[in-house]
This record gives C-alpha cells, sequence and structure tokens, in this order.
C-alpha cells in the first residue's frame, strides 16, 4: 500500500435555487464521498469541501418569479440542502455557503491580488443590454443560439448542449429572457481573465502532462476547447447580488459568480481549518497535496481551464490533480428537469425510503454515469435492491449470524483444519481490499461497487455450497471451520462496505461487535491480519440489513412521475382554437339558466354517469350529467349550477335527460362546474 497522502477533494457546490437530486448524487456527490472515505479508510489526511453556490442570475431569477429577495431564496435552500446532504452521509469535512462572510473576504482577495498583479485586462466594451428592464444581460438573462453547435437556447456564459464557454455577445439573435426583447448595446467596463495568456501553460500542463490520467471525457473536451483558441472571460458582471467588485470603478459591479465560486472550496477549507485548529495552507498550496474536483460535465471548462488559470495566475496554490467529471443521469429515459419536476428529489426520498440510504447510494453507484449519459429506473432500483442487496449481501450475513447464534450462542467457533476451498476462500477474501482499492483509485466507482458485492457473492456461495445446516448434523468439527471461514468474509464485508454503505456497514459492524479499537480493521488489515474475527469473540444478534421493495411502492413513485408528466404536457397543451362566428340571433336560441341540484344519484352499471334533479326555477327536472368520474353524489348535492334548459330531451339507458349541466374540463380530464372565479379553471378552457 502507498503511502499515506493530503487530499483536498471537492464537490461542486450546488446552485442554491432547488433541492439535490439524484442526478446531482450520482454525478458528484456519492463518488466523491465513496472517494473521501476509502482515502480516510487507508490512513490519508482527507478534507472534503462541499458548501452552497449563491451567486448567480438562476437565484435572482427564481427570487424575481417568486416576488422574495435572493436572500430568502439562498437561506431556504442552504438549509434544505445541507440537510438532505448531512442525513445522505455524505461525510462533508465541512459545508460552508458563498454567502459567508469568510467567503466574501477570500474571494475579494484572491480578486485585488490578481488585480494588482496586472493579471487582468480592464476595458469598456459595449455589452447587451436590455433598455425595458434597464439591465445588462449576461449569462441566464440573456438565450440565442449557440454559434458553435446552432443550439437556440444556449446562454449567454455557455451553451448546456454543447459545453462551450460563451461571451453573451457571442450570441447568434440574442433574446433577453427579462421581456423576450431584442437586446441593444451599451457600453460598459469589465475586468477580463486573459485566459490566451495562459494556452501555453494549458496545453502543457493538460494536454501533456495529463493526456494518460485525466477521464477521455474530460481530456476531450479540453483539448477541443484549447485548440480552438482561448479568449479573454469577463470575470465582473453588472449586477446587483453578488460579491462587489473590490477595485476602483466597480461600484454597482459584482464579481461573475464562476469567478467566486471555486474560490468557494478555499473559503469552505479556510472555515473547516480555523474550526478544527489547523492550518488550511498545506491543504492549497503545498505541492505533495493532491487536489480533486468532483463535477458534473457542465462544469469541465471553469474547473480545467478557467479556475486553474486563476490559479495559476495567483502563483501560490497547486492544481488540480484530477477532474473526474462523470456525464449525465437520466431519469426514466428523459433528461433531469427541475423545472419539469422530473426528478428523484433527495429530501422527498429521504423522507419517503427511511434508514434507506444506503439503497440508493448503491443504485446510483451500479449505475453512475462514469463513461457515458445513464438511465435511473424505479424497476432497476427494485431489482438491485431485492436481487442484490437483499438477496445476496443481507442474506449471506443473516445466514452467519443466525447460524453463530444457533450453534454457538454468538460465539466465534475455533476452526479445525481448512480444505482447499475454505484456503482459497479466505485467500480470495485477502485481495479484495486491493482490487476495489484500484478501481476507486481509477474514479471507477461502478466498478468497485460490483467487486464490492463480489465478495458479498462469494460469501453467498461459500455458505451454499458448505451447507453447515447439514453437516452440522454429522461433522460438528467442519461445521465450526465454514463458520469461522463465513464470518471472516462478514468482517470484510462490514469494513469494505464503508465507503459505499455506510449505514449498512455501521450497522453489520454493531451486530458483529467489531466496534471497539481491538477489533476494528482497517482497509488494510483485511489484507495484512492472518484473522480478521478471532475465536472466542462474541457476536451480537441477527438484524436485517435491507428489506424487500415491494411493487406498490415502486407503483407509487412511477405515478408520481407520470403524474408530473401530465402536468407538463398540460402546462404546454395549447388551448382550442376559436370555433366560427355565430350571430346574435343565434345566441338568443340558447336558454341558460342558473339552477340548484337538489338530488344526485349514480346511474347503476355505468362509470360515467349521474342522475340529477336540479332545481332550475322553472321546475325540477331530470338531467343525467356524464361528470361521475369527478364527482361523487354526495359531492354535487346542493350546488349551484348554469343549465341549458332548452336543450332536446334525450333518452339515456332509459332516462329522459331535459336539459344540460355546463361545465369545463381542465387539461388533466378533471371536470370542473363553470365559476371562473375556480384556481383550477385557466383562460381558455372551453364551456360545454
Ligand atoms: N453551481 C454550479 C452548478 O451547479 C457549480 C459550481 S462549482 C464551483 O453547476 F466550482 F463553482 F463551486
Ligand atoms: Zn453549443
Amino acid at each position: 500500500m502507498s503511502t499515506p497522502k493530503r487530499y483536498t477533494i471537492t464537490t461542486a457546490l450546488p446552485y442554491t435555487n432547488g433541492p439535490i437530486h439524484i442526478g446531482h448524487l450520482a454525478g458528484v456527490y456519492v463518488p466523491a464521498d465513496i472517494y473521501a472515505r476509502y482515502l480516510r479508510l487507508t490512513g490519508n489526511d482527507v478534507v472534503l469541501i462541499g458548501g452552497s453556490d449563491e451567486h448567480g442570475v438562476p437565484i435572482t431569477i427564481k427570487a424575481k418569479n417568486e416576488g422574495v429577495t435572493p436572500q430568502d431564496i439562498v437561506d431556504k435552500y442552504h438549509a434544505i440542502i445541507k440537510k438532505s446532504f448531512e442525513d445522505f452521509g455524505i461525510s462533508f469535512d465541512n459545508y460552508s455557503r458563498t454567502s459567508a462572510p469568510i467567503h466574501h473576504k477570500t474571494a475579494s482577495e484572491f480578486f485585488k491580488t490578481l488585480n494588482e498583479k496586472g493579471e487582468f485586462i480592464e476595458e469598456t466594451t459595449e455589452q447587451l443590454f436590455d433598455a425595458e428592464a434597464n439591465q445588462f444581460l449576461a449569462d441566464r438573462f440573456v438565450t440565442g443560439t449557440c454559434p458553435k453547435c446552432g443550439n437556440e437556447e444556449a446562454y449567454g456564459d455557455q451553451c448546456e448542449k454543447c459545453g462551450t464557454s460563451l461571451n453573451a455577445t457571442d450570441l447568434i439573435n440574442p433574446k433577453s429572457t427579462l421581456t423576450g426583447n431584442t437586446p441593444t448595446l451599451k457600453e460598459t467596463k469589465h475586468w477580463f481573465l486573459p485566459l490566451n495568456k495562459h494556452e501555453d501553460f494549458l496545453k502543457e500542463w493538460i494536454l501533456e502532462g495529463h493526456k494518460k490520467d485525466w477521464k477521455p471525457n474530460v481530456y476531450g473536451q479540453v483539448k477541443s476547447w484549447i485548440d480552438d483558441g482561448l479568449r479573454p472571460r469577463a470575470v465582473t458582471r453588472d449586477l446587483d447580488w453578488g460579491i462587489p467588485v473590490p477595485a476602483e470603478g466597480g461600484e454597482g459591479k459584482v464579481l461573475y459568480v464562476w469567478f467566486d465560486a471555486p474560490i468557494g472550496y478555499i473559503s469552505s477549507t479556510i472555515e473547516w481549518a480555523e474550526r478544527e485548529g489547523k492550518d488550511w495552507k498545506p491543504y492549497w498550496k503545498d505541492e505533495d497535496t493532491k487536489l480533486i474536483h468532483f463535477i458534473g460535465k457542465d462544469n469541465i471548462v471553469f474547473h480545467c481551464i478557467i479556475f486553474p488559470s486563476m490559479l495559476k495566475a495567483e502563483g501560490s496554490y497547486i492544481l488540480p490533480e484530477n477532474v473526474p467529471a462523470n456525464e449525465f443521469l437520466n431519469l426514466e429515459g428523459n433528461k433531469l428537469s427541475t423545472s419539469k419536476n422530473w426528478a428523484v428529489w433527495l429530501p422527498e426520498y429521504l423522507e419517503e425510503f427511511p434508514d434507506q440510504q444506503d439503497v440508493l447510494r448503491y443504485v446510483l453507484t451500479a449505475n453512475a454515469p462514469e463513461t457515458k449519459d445513464n438511465d435511473f429506473t424505479w424497476k432497476d432500483f427494485q431489482a438491485r435492491n431485492n436481487n442484490e442487496l437483499v438477496a445476496i449481501f443481507g442474506n449471506f450475513i443473516n445466514r452467519v449470524v443466525v447460524l453463530t447464534n444457533k450453534y454457538y450462542n454468538g460465539v466465534v467457533p475455533e476452526p479445525n483444519e481448512f480444505n482447499d476451498v475454505d484456503l482459497e476462500t479466505l485467500a480470495a477474501v485477502k485481495a479484495y481490499p486491493n482490487v476495489i482499492a484500484s478501481s476507486i483509485e481509477r474514479y471507477r466507482f461502478r466498478e468497485a461497487g460490483q467487486e464490492l458485492m463480489n465478495l458479498a457473492r462469494l460469501g453467498n456461495k461459500y455458505l451454499a455450497d458448505a451447507e453447515p445446516w447439514k453437516v452440522i448434523k454429522e461433522d460438528e468439527a467442519r461445521t465450526k471451520t465454514i463458520m469461522y471461514v463465513a464470518l471472516q468474509i462478514a468482517s470484510a464485508l462490514a469494513t469494505l462496505s464503508e465507503p459505499f454503505l455506510p449505514f449498512t456497514s455501521a450497522k453489520l459492524k454493531g451486530i458483529l461487535n467489531v466496534t471497539s479499537n481491538a477489533v476494528e480493521m482497517s482497509w488494510n488489515d483485511i489484507t495484512e491480519k492472518e484473522v480478521l474475527l478471532p475465536a472466542g469473540h462474541q457476536i451480537g444478534k441477527a438484524e436485517l440489513l435491507f428489506s424487500k421493495i415491494e411493487d406498490k411502492t415502486i407503483q407509487e413513485q412511477l405515478d408520481k412521475l407520470e403524474a408530473s408528466k401530465k402536468a407538463n404536457e398540460a402546462a404546454n397543451k395549447a388551448v382550442e382554437p376559436q370555433k366560427d362566428t355565430i350571430t346574435f340571433e343565434d345566441f338568443t336560441k340558447l336558454d341558460i339558466r342558473v339552477g340548484t341540484i337538489l338530488e344526485a344519484e349514480k346511474m347503476p352499471k355505468t362509470k360515467k354517469l349521474l342522475v340529477l334533479k336540479v332545481d332550475t326555477g322553472i321546475d325540477t327536472r331530470t338531467i343525467v350529467s356524464g361528470i361521475a368520474e369527478s364527482f361523487t353524489p354526495e359531492e354535487v348535492v346542493g350546488k349551484k349550477v348554469t343549465v341549458l334548459v332548452n336543450l332536446a330531451p334525450r333518452k339515456l339507458r332509459g332516462v329522459e335527460s331535459q336539459g344540460m349541466i355546463l361545465m369545463t374540463e381542465t387539461p388533466e380530464g378533471k371536470l370542473v362546474f363553470v365559476n371562473p372565479d375556480d384556481q383550477e379553471v385557466s383562460n381558455g378552457l372551453q364551456i360545454s
């Protein structure tokens, strides 16, 4: 095993404009957490850094839409995000936020240093301006066609389709997202980071230095940007939400969110070090420290080109050793979307699947979008839980613990002679720490997770083949050996599962009674120690590690998604076009009156029909109405309704209907009595 090292591991700071969903988890936080936990277990000095990204245009837009302040938005979501990460077991050493004073200070000083060193170009240029909103249009305040890939919805700072980082003035046919106006140009001063100045260094450092060890998707993107040629990028904005530009002429301007946010990694480390009474500097300035950025693929340019150029320009910082960016996770075949509510939200998951954090961690690891976009499906979630976690891992542990209690009152038996299978099995167990470690160290977390499950498979198969429950009847000595071997595997699983399934690992260590230092194994002990769980050691009682997930539970989740889909379709559905014009005369033929429903009952053997008795003011008459799928008879009795009274009577199932109740139908297919004040009824719905 290698000598211990110092690691600074960062995770992309999530924007505080919504809760965390499975896409964030699979792309960034689960792999980063596995990595950090593994490195801690192998004796390294690790700091896992996180925090909320609280500046930037999306937050101001959300605040505007909701009629609250940006601070309200960030306070709300910072609290939600932080709590859900804690409950999910992401082992941050510090989780900070970019509105924290320490961050404002750190980012301001960073800017000042670069400014004083002459690392910026200060320039007055023409920028996009929305005269009606009286606002410069950068970043998400403007969309237009990407000059590189033709995507018509590229933002002013980045095209999310091809990943290219853009200046707002690069957009073809720009449009203000505030008013829809075509922007005009207006002069304003900004500070630019001349990326072109760092091109040679970037070429040497990444294109030559990291060709082999960076993931092909990351390397490839970076190479294509550098090959295209880099240009100066504005690092300030004409906005009022953000960190004020600490320079002469910076009044009314703030730092660009992508300038301040990555510095948040440093601020969060400083905050942590101050709390822990440590020195933060080695974590960012010592050449021996390994700096690793976990991010999603849309963040590659910022972490591989812009932030390193900033760090290099500052001069006293180390550069990332690796940037293991993931591709995207889809959900049931569709792109995850906050605005379309197409997501599995972490806070909801934690509520609906209490104490099942590890199931989601396991499934997201097994399906991690490491080399290509990948799909999360609820069926797969259920299958991996039921067929792998329950049927293999859980089943093995349960058998071992139950039998040890049954045969030996929970005391690990003294083994007798080992046969070839026992010896091979014990040797195979000892190989696992290295196998899993090698996958983790190459950022192949899917592979690592599957190797862990292979260890459980090995245990399960060993027991199934050795059949101690049969052998006990004729050979007690042999049974002891079998159970001893199985217990060694259980002990290895307790330790090696920790990075992947931390809650399960803790529970299993409790069951095996190995939480005291004397018997707790480190990662390397599994390989190095002869005995993992000594004969004579007392273990505890069996407890289920995982439980089966029923079809009903999965169906509920699918129904939730179906409802989102319906709501989206409804929101997008165009209203019916207007019918042919009628004359006033035509209109006066209709006799529409106010009435009250006096009685209602279901028409026997039908799904849709209610038979109503309606007081029309003229008389009390029978009307058959097709509303039974939307209302129970009890709900409609006493309701005031509008009635078309001179509609020709007709027989429905033998009952004569003498008129029609006017209704409207929402896009979700729900019938509503005509009452335009009703919030369910939107403009353009037809009355019929
Ligand atoms: N908030 C950004 C996003 O969600 C990520 C910021 S990462 C940092 O895409 F480096 F800027 F912190
Ligand atoms: Zn593009």
